[in-house]
């Protein structure tokens, strides 16, 4: 069983590629992460977690999500994340979440794909070539990733050093606390009140009241699925989103077969 968590598309295509070429199922966990639904989940084929990385770690709602949920039946685990070229100690707390859970950690694989932190001050967004270029290079080592789970081979991550453990254990909890607040997202009139946002959101931080959205809490995961995902390009982040191109893997999809992009005429650059 394929298991994934997936805010703009790109864990998503790697797992249901994976899915596909294990002649697996491919489980998308966002609504069961949005309703806290544990009841187990079973395979007789190793589980598979495919993840995003965020703040050099899995989203921690997959983490607590996985943490409470049996896992029944194989008892091999292997783990796949997408980044943007950095999964900093990810595979290192997957090895620690399957020893918790007495799952046989069977390694991790590291997928570099479209950054979609729209927001971050550091990273711009990546220009249309680099894009393609990197879902064409994670197509092409799909294969021997799947092949190695088919034979029952470890999967070999980056070296995680010591250095990077210090510095992200105590650095990601205070970033996420401080640095992921909603207060400045804030919705255009291009909205058409479709709902996607409230909807796609994985923690239901998001609610339609007279037919806009409303950001219900005062943190959330940044996962970026409200912003990125809104078919009109309506909702902004302060200044930080403005005219900026909104990416989701679907959007790029082309790529893999070298077509050309779809027009996309409703969406506004912002
Ligand atoms: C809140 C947040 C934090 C992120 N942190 C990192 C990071 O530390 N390193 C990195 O390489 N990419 C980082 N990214 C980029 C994503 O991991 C990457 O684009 C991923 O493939 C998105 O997957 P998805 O399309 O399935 O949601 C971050 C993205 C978000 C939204
Ligand atoms: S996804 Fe966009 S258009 Fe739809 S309700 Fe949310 S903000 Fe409005
Ligand atoms: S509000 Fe938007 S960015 Fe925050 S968790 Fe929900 S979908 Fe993700």
């Amino acid at each position: 069983m394929i298991l994934y968590f997936s805010a703009t598309g790109n864990t998503k295509f790697i797992a249901e590629e994976l899915a596909r070429r294990l002649d697996d199922t491919a489980l998308d966990l966002r609504g069961k992460i949005r309703d806290h639904e544990y009841s187990p989940v079973r395979s007789e084929k190793p589980f598979v977690i495919c993840s995003p990385v965020y703040v050099c770690e899995p989203p921690r709602f997959l983490i607590e999500y996985l943490r409470r949920t049996p896992l029944v039946g194989n008892q091999d685990a292997y783990f796949v994340f997408t980044s943007g070229g950095y999964s900093g100690i990810s595979a290192f707390l997957a090895r620690r979440l399957a020893q918790k859970k007495h799952l046989r950690y069977r390694g991790s694989a590291d997928f570099k794909m479209p950054r979609n932190y729209l927001i971050s001050t550091h990273y711009p967004p990546l220009e249309k070539d680099e894009i393609e270029v990197r879902i064409r290079e994670c197509a092409a080592k799909l294969p021997e990733t799947a092949d190695m789970i088919r034979r029952g081979e470890t999967l070999r991550s980056r070296h995680i050093w010591l250095w990077e453990k210090l510095v992200t254990l105590p650095f990601t909890p205070v970033w996420v606390r401080l640095r992921q607040g909603t207060k400045d997202f804030s919705v255009t009139d291009a909205c058409i009140s479709c709902g996607k946002c409230e909807c796609g959101c994985p923690l239901r931080v998001i609610r339609i009241e007279n037919g806009r959205p409303v950001w219900q809490s005062r943190s959330c995961a940044h996962c970026m699925a409200c912003i990125q995902n809104c078919p009109v390009g309506a909702i902004e982040y302060g200044k930080l989103t403005q005219g900026k191109e909104r990416y989701r893997f679907e959007k790029y999809r082309y790529a893999l077969s070298g077509g050309k992009p779809a027009p996309a005429p409703q969406e506004s650059k912002s």
